[in-house]
């Protein structure tokens, strides 16, 4: 089998699968995610490998090479999917490492799976990456396979990228396997996290733990000879490729086409926007109620404004979820019901995913994006909304919860628990005038614009390399 320098394992391979019908590369295609975009060029350079889930159940298939890079499938049964991803990773870690917005549950037999599958990714990258070669192993689904693959493979240097939150002491340590998720994690040399506060709140329970010693230079963690060895645990705000949407809102068809959404919506004053994966962690039902209390209040009127909430479809079978999207459809319809008239509606709401391009059509036709996310790893949302306004026109309305706060000081910044605040802020986001609007998204726009994605992970990479290079004078 062939094995490459720099391999990505992450839960996803960066293709879906296209049509159950043809073998072969011609099934897949791309992926549209930002971390897929990001890592393309490296992967090409580095004849990359990546390994990852088909996302599909019981779905065997054998390596294959896709636009330069070689893939690695990961085959998931479905009993595997469902204490795994559905059970371990998105009804314990993820409600977890939220601040506990949904009750995480503590099952053994989902733990035993985790560490199953997780040992199966890391034989996988094990396999597939070359001697002293380069393993970035990506978020939450994965935080044992660090230390496995170092088990495995001690000549490799291996970073970890964790894309959500890391909670607060004081609900880590509910986590009754919190000890093997940190020793899992500090297999890594690099330990990369969003926010500042992730990267403090990790080295805490390190600390708190396990009592290892954390300096300045980085966490001594044991080596297993009686020595230790340095790992690097630090915050690397993840961005989006930010001049493909430039390049979309500056499309005329794209432009046209928002015109187009505006007209169909009956040319309504103002429109607001929501977008998300139908998820608890992102305050859907907080923005539902204070537009909802404005439009009963009369503060907001039907006549003038409508709110586009496009909710994706994600993790369907996991209960919070199916609870979630029926508690959002009976608001919605009630919201609707109340205030819709024959030509205008209060909600269109939209429980679908889709291509970049209408999104960047959506982007450039909402005046106000409401991001009111109760805990959020960064939401990239926000940054493709401030991206796509090449007009320097729209007001972010943007949660301190979410990690893109620390970077997007001139949004109007909001606590989505404090329903009365939230409003204010959608009333004056609704009648901010264009000056404002301008001064405010020019600012958003240099933040974005001068650290997009590439920028990420080339930081990464660079702060991994210095680890690679001893490791190497060493040998
Ligand atoms: C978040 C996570 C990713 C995950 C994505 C979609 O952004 O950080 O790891 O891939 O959600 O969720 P899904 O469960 O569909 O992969």
């Amino acid at each position: 089998m062939s094995t490459a320098e720099f391999v990505v394992v992450a839960n996803r391979l960066p293709v879906d699968r296209a049509t159950d019908d043809i073998e072969g590369p011609d099934a897949w295609r791309r992926s549209p995610g930002g971390l897929v975009t990001a890592l393309e060029p490296i992967m090409q350079k580095a004849d990359g490998a990546w390994v990852g889930w088909a996302g599909q159940p019981d779905l065997d298939v054998a390596p294959f090479d896709f636009e330069g890079t070689h893939l690695v499938p990961v085959r998931l049964s479905a009993e595997d999917v469902e204490l795994y991803y559905e059970g371990f990773s998105n009804d314990t870690i993820w409600p977890l490492y939220h601040d506990v917005i949904s009750e995480p549950r503590y099952s053994r037999v989902w733990w035993d799976a985790y560490v199953r599958v997780n040992r199966r990714f890391a034989e996988a990258a094990a396999a597939a990456t070359a001697e002293g070669g380069i393993v970035w192993v990506q978020d939450y689904q994965l935080q044992l396979v660090p230390k496995m693959l170092r088990e495995l493979r001690p000549d490799v240097t291996i970073g970890y990228f964790h894309h959500i939150p890391f909670p607060a002491y004081g609900l880590y340590s509910q986590l009754p396997w919190r000890r093997q998720v940190l020793e899992g994690l500090l297999g890594a040399d690099v330990i990369g996290f969003q926010r500042v506060a992730d990267a403090g709140n990790f080295a805490r329970s390190v600390r708190r733990q396990l009592r290892y010693e954390t300096k300045a230079s980085g966490i001594a963690v044991p080596d297993g000879d009686g020595g230790t060895r340095i790992a690097l645990a630090k915050a690397f705000p993840i961005s989006i490729d930010a001049s493909s949407y430039i390049e979309l809102a500056q499309r005329a068809d794209v432009q046209e086409r928002a015109r187009e959404i505006r007209e169909s919506l009956g040319n309504p004053k103002r429109i607001l926007l929501g977008v998300d994966r139908l998820d608890y962690t992102k305050g859907i039902r907080h923005r539902l109620k204070a537009y909802g209390e404005l439009l009963a209040e009369g503060r907001l009127d039907v006549e003038d404004v409508t709110l586009v909430q496009v909710a994706s479809p994600s993790r369907e079978r996991v209960a919070a979820y199916i609870q979630l999207r029926d508690e959002i459809e009976l608001t919605v319809g009630r919201i609707d019901g109340d205030h819709d008239t024959m030509g205008h509606t209060a909600i269109r709401y939209l429980h679908q995913a889709y291509p970049r391009e209408e999104m960047v059509a959506l982007f450039l036709a909402a005046d106000v994006m409401l991001v009111t996310a109760l805990r959020d790893g960064m939401n990239l949302v926000a940054k493709e909304y401030v991206a796509s306004r090449v007009d320097n026109r729209g007001v972010l309305v943007l949660s301190e919860f979410a990690g893109a706060a620390d970077e997007l000081g001139t949004a109007v910044r909001i606590n989505p628990h404090d329903i009365e605040g939230l409003k204010e802020a959608i009333m004056r986001a609704v009648e901010m005038p264009p000056a404002e609007q301008g001064r405010r998204m020019r600012a958003l726009r240099r933040r974005v614009l001068e650290h997009s994605v590439e920028d990420w992970s080339r930081e990464f990479l660079e702060a991994l390399a210095v680890f690679h290079t001893t490791r190497e004078g060493v040998a």
